[in-house]
């Protein structure tokens, strides 16, 4: 992949000039006309180098370093000064900037720092940043957003706190569970499942605590609930948020008490566990309509892991796709080629509302339905295809990635349209629903020509 390097500049010639010869050095440049979408290209692409002005209206650039520095620590930030402002870049550079040119700066020199840091970069890089979680888990990211939920599990992962993961449908909740799991002392001891919207609203409490024989007609036996086979190891409760509120009573005081009775069971039971759970991005709207309790949601809530949507880590497609091509490969016995460019450039501009499930599972049946060894556009499964050939007939004359964007852009403002309807124009509500920050809602709207009230 070409390296990017991101350009933060209010003045929009500079960033014009930078680019040009960021693109003549043959890497790829990327604009940011203040601070806040810097730090958002940051967390949603792979940036390689920064190179920012000092002065700028809102967050300057002494601030963004420090927040570079702080979130994405190997990231070199170049920093611009105008002439006459050495004191400034000195203090920069004792702020951990990797380097500083002056304006108007000769062109040689800025390609030499440019390569210097890209060096550094990719030599860090080589270092720290391995795209999975663990050796043996293969949890696959390399984006930021994505290094920092994998530093963060690895942090909790061997502590008792309760853990919520959050996250759309997809997007890897059971995975992160089971390495948290695996990765704590626990690991030896059993990971019980229990997903909370599969069973029925009369038997959740039988399953989670037990029952004695005869406690109820049709109980012949006594039974474990899965709260006691889960004894000194992880109990992991997914969808939370369909639990009912009569059990979320029950469930609160197990969790205060770490005790609790079979039904009709005469003995206290005292169990030993680690609890994760799991949740879409609905759990804050039904507290806020009374269907779930907050003060559950606190106690289930002390270390929250936010997982982000496919969409907002697209550079991780890339090697998503040609893990489950390996993968695929291996278990359908085929040797399907990696994917043509322009078939990553049609899932990299793809909504992908299932998230990594659908990508895995539109993988799986192109490699199973290709008559070839090669995958072309034409293989693309129905629900990318129709998206793009259905709606724009012409994309053959336009050429497939021009037709792709086109339609990911009227999809994203749809969607967005939608959110914002429902939500009466709530930004922050909006961006929750959708899955995204409030910000990148923000600079959504703004290209989209949204305002914030409708
Ligand atoms: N980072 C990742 N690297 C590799 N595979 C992943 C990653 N995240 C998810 N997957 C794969 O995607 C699929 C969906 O993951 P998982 O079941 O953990 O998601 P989920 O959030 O629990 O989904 P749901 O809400 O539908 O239950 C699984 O097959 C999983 O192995
Ligand atoms: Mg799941």
């Amino acid at each position: 992949m070409i390296p990017k390097i991101l350009i933060v500049d209010d003045e929009q010639n500079l960033r014009k000039v930078l680019s040009s010869l960021i693109k003549r050095l043959g890497f790829e440049p990327v604009e940011a006309d203040n601070g806040f979408r810097a730090l958002e290209e940051c967390r949603t692409r792979q940036i390689s180098t920064v190179i920012t002005d000092l002065r700028m209206l809102g967050m300057d650039g002494l601030d963004l370093l420090r927040s570079l520095n702080r979130n994405f620590p190997h990231l070199p930030v170049i920093m611009l000064t105008a002439h006459g402002t050495i004191e400034t870049a000195v203090s920069a550079l004792k702020n951990g900037a990797f380097d500083y040119i002056t304006k108007p700066f000769e062109q040689l020199e800025m390609k030499r720092i440019i390569l210097n840091a890209i060096n550094t970069f990719e030599a860090n890089q080589k270092e720290y940043k391995p795209p999975f979680l663990h050796p043996d888990l293969k949890i696959i990211g390399k984006t930021s957003v994505m290094e920092a939920v994998f530093s963060l599990v690895k942090k909790v992962a061997d502590s008792p706190s309760s853990v919520l993961i959050i996250g759309e449908s997809g997007t890897g909740k059971e995975l992160i569970a089971q390495a948290l799991h695996n990765l704590s002392s626990r690991k030896d001891k059993p990971f019980i499942k229990v997903n909370c919207a599969a069973i029925p609203e009369n038997l959740i409490e039988s399953e989670l605590f037990g029952y004695e024989k005869g406690a109820f007609t049709g109980a012949l036996n006594s039974k474990p609930g899965r709260f006691e086979l889960a004894h000194e190891g992880t109990i992991f409760l997914d969808e939370i948020g369909e639990i009912p509120l009569e059990m979320q009573v029950k469930l609160l005081r197990v969790l205060q008490e770490k005790e609790f009775d079979r039904i009709g069971g005469l003995k206290t039971i005292e169990v030993d566990i680690r609890l994760i759970s799991a949740t879409n991005s609905e759990l804050e709207k039904k507290i806020q309509k009374g269907a779930f309790r907050e003060d559950l949601f606190y106690r289930l809530n002390v270390v929250p892991i936010q997982l982000p949507p496919l969409r907002e880590r697209k550079e991780d497609i890339p090697l998503l796709v040609n893990y489950f091509l390996d993968e695929f490969n291996k278990k359908l016995k085929r040797s399907v080629q990696r994917i043509s460019p322009d078939i990553m450039e049609a899932f990299s501009l793809f909504y992908w509302p299932g998230n990594i499930r659908q990508l895995e599972n539109v993988i799986e049946r192109m490699v199973l339905l290709t008559p070839t060894d090669e995958l072309t556009p034409d293989q693309l499964p129905q629900e990318i295809k129709s998206q793009i050939y259905t709606s724009m007939p012409e994309y053959r004359a336009k050429g497939l990635k021009e037709a792709v964007k086109e339609t990911t852009h009227k999809m994203e403002k749809e969607l967005i349209l939608e959110a914002l309807q429902e939500t009466s124009g709530n930004v922050t509500q909006a961006a929750r629903q959708l899955g995204i920050s409030r910000k990148s809602l923000q600079l959504k709207m703004k290209e989209f020509d949204l305002r914030e009230k409708l």
